[in-house]
């Protein structure tokens, strides 16, 4: 069964940028941040965005009801459903659905919810026993059904945790009216074959599994979140959890980007398709490394400054021969062009920054580009070349302040 398409290979692309990608040291976005990520995000095409833990403060609160209250026109396919994420407790979920109310009035609200199912966080971290998870479990799942019709489930560090004990959990979470479940690598330990064989368990032990939508969520301690989550599909998941450039709790989440044009790439192969609009990845991972303060390493995969450049004259050779025999992906398919290989510098003039600008999509005259112009010099007389993220950036100021 799935909420979002009747198409069996059609992938959930589930966002938790906002969420479990907030959770990086140092990462703190305001409101208006998050809503501008919500938004690039829509146009991206994801399905769900995570867009942060109600309870956990009154600006995650208040971020969480804006995007539950926005419109998103810009997406390519159906609006995203909001998600706001709860522990299993009363007041948690009670926040988390009062601040998805409005997107709740559409249909478009999730709650999920979650609690430890392995016995080394029971025992050393929730200091309780297995019948308290259980019963958290029922009393959460219930709770979140009487708020929202979309109910997420996911038993924390459940790759560490006893199969049969998790899928017992599972079964009491699909009872209640889960709708999805969600089985996170929390500590990023598991290797791809022991992910797959660890949910066909649960596919075996829980009976309800088949009827609900199975998710995966995967963390990239051991730079395996990608490879786990495709472990996962192949055994019948069909929503990934992942984070633009891969932020997260740690070593990060399974990285967006890389999930969308592995799918796209080898879907030969593979048969799996998404709802993404793939040429909206770079500007959104500009948008993310700009937002948050995390930079791209050049070598990261899709999004990467390197990830298309060719330094060997073997395959420099190659690529102007021919680009298919060094390149498996059009750097045009993720928005990558000419307008994002465009460097300005501290003598380039006012028609160059328009020029650029418009490539970039952005169509400004008048006050508006004379302001971008000085903002422009400014930022040309600090830095040796200006980049599409430094115009993005300087372009974001200019349309806020008018
Ligand atoms: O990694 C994890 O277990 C989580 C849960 C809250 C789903 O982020
Ligand atoms: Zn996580």
């Amino acid at each position: 069964m799935n909420a979002i398409t009747n198409d069996p290979n059609r992938v959930i692309l589930f966002d938790t940028t906002l969420r479990d990608g907030e959770q990086s040291p140092g990462i703190a976005l305001n409101t208006g941040e998050k809503l501008e990520i919500a938004q690039q995000l829509a146009r991206l095409g994801v399905d769900v965005i995570e867009a942060g833990f109600p309870i956990a403060s009154p600006g995650d609160f208040e971020a969480v009801q804006a995007i539950a209250r926005a419109d998103f026109a810009d997406a390519p396919g159906a609006p995203p459903v909001i998600c706001g994420l709860a522990r299993a407790q009363a007041p948690d979920i009670e926040r988390a659905g009062e601040a998805l109310r409005d997107a709740a009035a559409d249909g478009r609200a999730r709650i999920h919810t979650f609690i430890s199912t392995s016995d080394i966080h029971i025992e050393h971290q929730m200091r309780n026993t297995r019948a308290d998870v259980l019963e958290g479990a029922k009393a959460a799942v219930a709770h979140a059904r009487s708020l929202v019709d979309d109910v997420e489930f996911s038993p924390m560090d459940a790759t560490r945790a006893d199969a049969e004990f998790t899928a017992q959990v599972l079964q009491i979470a699909i009872d209640e009216g889960a709708t999805t479940i969600n089985v996170p690598d929390t500590v990023g330990y598991a290797t791809p074959d022991e992910y797959a064989e660890f949910l066909s368990q649960l596919y075996e032990f829980t009976p309800g599994l088949r009827d609900v939508v199975l998710s995966v969520h995967c963390h990239d301690d051991l730079g395996l979140a990608v490879a786990n989550s495709l472990a996962g599909l192949s055994v019948g998941a069909r929503q990934i959890e992942c984070a633009v450039n891969g932020i997260g709790e740690r070593a990060g989440n399974a990285s967006l980007e890389e999930i969308i044009m592995l799918l796209e790439t080898r879907k030969d192969r593979l048969g799996f398709s998404t709802g993404a609009a793939t040429r909206e990845i770079a500007r959104t991972s500009r948008l993310i490394s700009r937002l948050t303060g995390y930079p791209v390493q050049p070598n990261k995969a899709i999004v990467g400054r390197n990830a298309f450049s060719h330094e060997s004259g073997i395959h420099q050779d190659g690529v102007l021969k021919d680009r298919s025999t060094f390149e498996i992906m059009d750097p045009a398919s993720i928005g990558i062009d000419d307008a994002n290989q465009l460097v300005l510098g501290k003598h380039s003039g006012r028609a160059a920054l328009k020029d650029a600008l418009e490539k970039l999509g952005y169509k400004l005259d008048g006050q508006a580009l004379r302001q971008a112009f000085d903002s422009f010099k400014q930022v040309a007389d600090r830095k040796k070349q200006v980049t599409a993220m430094d115009l993005e950036a300087l372009v974001t100021d200019e349309l806020r302040a008018e």
